[in-house]
């Protein structure tokens, strides 16, 4: 079912806190350079970070939260660099799945997977099954995941699926997209300093408020998402009105 809190009607006074918020975690790397460490312990960092994040913002009431994992175009970084982030994501989900499932979250994927190893495709489809029963928040990870790819994805779906031109609306757009029955990021924060969208739900963040901020992602910590969730309720969204 679609939302209607995907659709920007309303307009949102201060004080608000954001039903979505999709993160992209940047600054790996950079973060590993200033401690001496290679790029993939970087990587090891920044998943070490998740669980206290994923805490952090549900204490604070989001209900759904995007984390950019892996996108279309971190296929083109070196291959070792590739092979430890896969190896890593691994780790992840059998280390943190069955936990986040006793605490009630369900778990999405968002982008390809069929050119994720079987071993990984199959990780992610069983955490999928295993938690999608579950009432508390949703953490979508975004993996093999680009903007651009979704779009061109979902207009092919609709082609394949002998959609008529008449009947091709913004509603329909949003029922092709991988984030279909959830809505629209609120919020949207970019750690490390950069300040871009990197191909990141751009159908999607039509409406969000950006925070961006120049903590590393293995260093965003609880009162750094307490201080995003600050900025953000004090922000007046209107939507294109007045
Ligand atoms: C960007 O840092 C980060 C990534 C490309 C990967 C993010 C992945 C994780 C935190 C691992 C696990 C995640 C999940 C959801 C299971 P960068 O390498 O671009 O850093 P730099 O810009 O400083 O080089």
């Amino acid at each position: 079912m679609i939302t209607s809190a995907s659709t920007p009607e309303q307009t949102q006074a201060a004080g608000a806190v954001p039903r979505h918020v999709a993160v992209i975690m940047d600054g790996n790397g950079r973060w590993a350079a200033t401690h001496g460490k290679s790029r993939s312990d970087g990587h090891r960092a920044g998943s070490e970070n998740l669980r206290r994040v994923i805490r952090a913002f549900g204490k604070r009431g989001v209900r759904y939260l995007t984390l950019y994992a892996f996108s279309t175009e971190n296929w083109d970084r070196p291959d070792d660099e590739v092979r430890a982030l896969f190896k890593i994501l691994n780790d992840v989900i059998q280390s943190e799945v069955d936990e986040l499932h006793r605490e009630g979250v369900r778990l999405r994927h968002l982008g390809r997977l069929d050119r994720l190893s079987p071993t990984l495709r199959r990780a992610i489809c069983r955490s999928i099954e295993l938690t999608k029963d579950n009432s508390g928040m949703t953490v979508c990870v975004a993996l093999d995941y680009g903007g651009r790819a979704e779009i061109v994805e979902a207009a092919r779906s609709m082609i394949a699926d002998d959609v008529k031109p008449e009947d091709v609306s913004e509603d329909l757009f949003r029922r092709y997209m991988y984030t279909n029955g959830m809505p629209d990021p609120d919020l949207i924060i970019r750690t490390s300093g950069e300040q871009r969208l990197s191909n990141f739900l751009i159908w999607q963040a039509a409406y969000a408020e950006y925070y961006f901020t120049p903590v590393y992602w293995p260093d965003f910590d609880e009162a750094e998402v307490a201080k995003a969730l600050d900025v953000y309720a004090s922000r007046h969204r209107r939507f294109g009105k007045v």
